[in-house]
């Protein structure tokens, strides 16, 4: 039994779709998704693939790092969970990575508990189950295309500061896989401004799937269309199959924290990232 471990290519990220989009589980813990390797598609496969480690065991994919904003996202396969050499082997592999995200993987968490590693940035997941049809949100919502895409991007551009998102990386990432099963939403209101936009991310029939991201135009917040966009969010994702709408998002992100709890996502306990311990 060989554990490898390989940085991705342009090629390979199909494939890694596919696996990944297996791995959700109802209930389970909220870690990366195929939809955080869908919203990062957006500056090209290339540069996705040099952010991106995949580990495999005898050739199938069990666990996956994406480098994000200076620390390594880490998804590994439920079935992988306990397996003791996988998590020594990623350890080994991560060596000078200073902060992981690491929210699944027992074995792996044990590993870094043993040896020291300390919480880091806690983060609130917030998880809404499909169960049941999905009200109306109250808001008028467009499907995002290539005939709103400018509405798409201004949104996103006037939710977050510092965002480069634009028409181009749009296109980039819809053409990519991961947006096979991914919808844009952009909300209007009453005098047909833009004013909310959500991605979401389904992993198949049956599985929980992701916002990201969710943002509110800066002019026009305080209105319920936070609200509203979520809750639009949630819909989308059961008319696409998904088990439950699930979101993580810095616990002392208050507002983003009040906006999911208000439109029916319950939050779950905190989860840290891991930091290396000094000399560790
Ligand atoms: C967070 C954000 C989406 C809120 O949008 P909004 O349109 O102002 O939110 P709403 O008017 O729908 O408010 C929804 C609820 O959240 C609460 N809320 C919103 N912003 C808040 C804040 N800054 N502090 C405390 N509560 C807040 C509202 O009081 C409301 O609660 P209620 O339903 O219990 O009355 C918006 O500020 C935003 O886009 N921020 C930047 C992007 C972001 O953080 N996205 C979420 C994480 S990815």
């Amino acid at each position: 039994m060989s554990i490898t471990m390989l940085r991705a290519t342009p090629e390979s990220l199909g494939e890694l779709v596919e696996a990944m989009s297996q791995w959700p589980r109802t209930g389970g813990p909220v870690q990366v998704h195929v939809g955080d390797l869908g919203w990062k598609w957006r500056f090209g496969g290339p540069a996705l693939a040099e952010a991106v480690r995949v580990w495999t065991r005898d050739g199938r994919v069990v666990a996956v790092g994406l480098d994000d904003d200076g620390l390594v996202r880490l998804g590994i396969a439920p079935e992988a969970d306990d397996d003791i050499e996988l998590a020594a082997r990623m350890l080994a592999d991560l060596e000078g990575v200073e902060v992981v995200e690491a929210r699944a993987g027992a074995a792996f968490r044990a590993l870094l508990a043993r040896r020291g590693w300390v919480a880091d940035e806690p983060w609130a997941p917030l998880v809404r189950d499909l169960a049941e049809p999905v009200a109306d949100c109250g808001l008028r919502i467009e499907v995002g295309g290539a005939h709103n895409v400018r509405d798409r991007v201004e949104v996103q551009r006037a939710a977050f500061d510092n965002s480069t998102f634009s028409e181009e990386r749009w296109h980039a990432m819809a053409a990519a896989p991961a947006y096979q099963r991914a919808r844009c939403l952009i909300g209007y209101d009453d005098t047909g401004a833009a004013v909310a936009a959500v991605t979401v991310w389904s992993a198949g029939e049956g599985r929980p799937g992701l916002l990201e991201p969710m943002g509110v135009h800066r002019d026009h917040r305080g209105r319920g269309h936070g609200r509203a966009i979520t809750v639009a969010a949630a819909a989308a994702l059961r008319e696409m199959g998904s088990s439950s709408a699930t979101v993580c998002t810095p616990a002392g992100n208050v507002g983003g924290v009040a906006t999911y709890a208000s439109a029916g996502y319950t939050r779950q306990p905190d989860v840290t990232d891991l930091r290396r311990p000094i000399g560790g």
